[in-house]
């Protein structure tokens, strides 16, 4: 409320959030094109970190912010959504255009990739590959925006659907959701 009156912005949020979201001006529905000024944007509608969570895409620039619904090489907590919701707004994402940038609510990135080197830590190359962006983010110190193109590959949250992935790190046994489930679990209590 602070910000809205000092920088006299609008607020948007979902629909369904407008109870809940103080000073809320403009109401958005799930798929709905509006225009910023000369940009237009969509918003998609990707409950799973919170019910009424959405993301906002930028059509020409490509950008995308994901809110807390996707991080660099991790994803939001569950806080009141299902590992079925969370893994369809995943599935959202993981379509639009590859060279997509992605803005994050949260830097946990580098949290987020010792996860994921100490998940693939008996498959070499994946190890090395996870040990390699740590070095680079940290001479970077910040790596927002990524691209879909990286998340797509190597974020762990992302491969539910990949068996090739899933084999090199010995859960292949899993389905898409199970598989979710486990990464999203081990996360949660690394
Ligand atoms: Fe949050």
């Amino acid at each position: 409320m602070e910000l809205k009156k000092e920088f006299k912005c609008k607020i948007l949020g979902f629909r369904y959030d407008k109870n809940r979201i103080p000073g809320i001006d403009i109401l958005l529905n799930d798929k709905q094109n509006f225009k910023f000024e000369e940009t237009e944007i969509i918003t998609e509608h990707t409950p799973g970190h919170t019910s009424g969570h959405i993301i906002f895409f930028f059509k020409k620039e490509k950008y995308l912010f994901t809110g807390d619904t996707l991080f660099s090489f991790g994803c939001g907590r569950l806080f009141e959504g299902s590992y079925l919701d969370m893994v369809n707004s995943l599935k959202k994402i993981k379509k639009l255009p590859t060279d997509t940038k992605i803005f994050f609510g949260h830097e946990y990135t580098s949290n987020n990739l010792i996860f994921s080197k100490n998940l693939t830590q008996n498959n070499k190359a994946l190890k090395t590959n996870y040990e390699k962006f740590l070095k680079d983010l940290n001479k970077k110190k910040f790596s927002t925006p990524s691209t879909l193109e990286v998340e797509n590959k190597f974020n762990i949250f992302l491969q539910f659907d990949n068996e090739k992935f899933k084999k090199e790190i010995n859960l292949n046994h899993l389905n898409e959701l199970d598989f979710f489930k486990k990464i999203r679990d081990l996360k949660d209590n690394a």
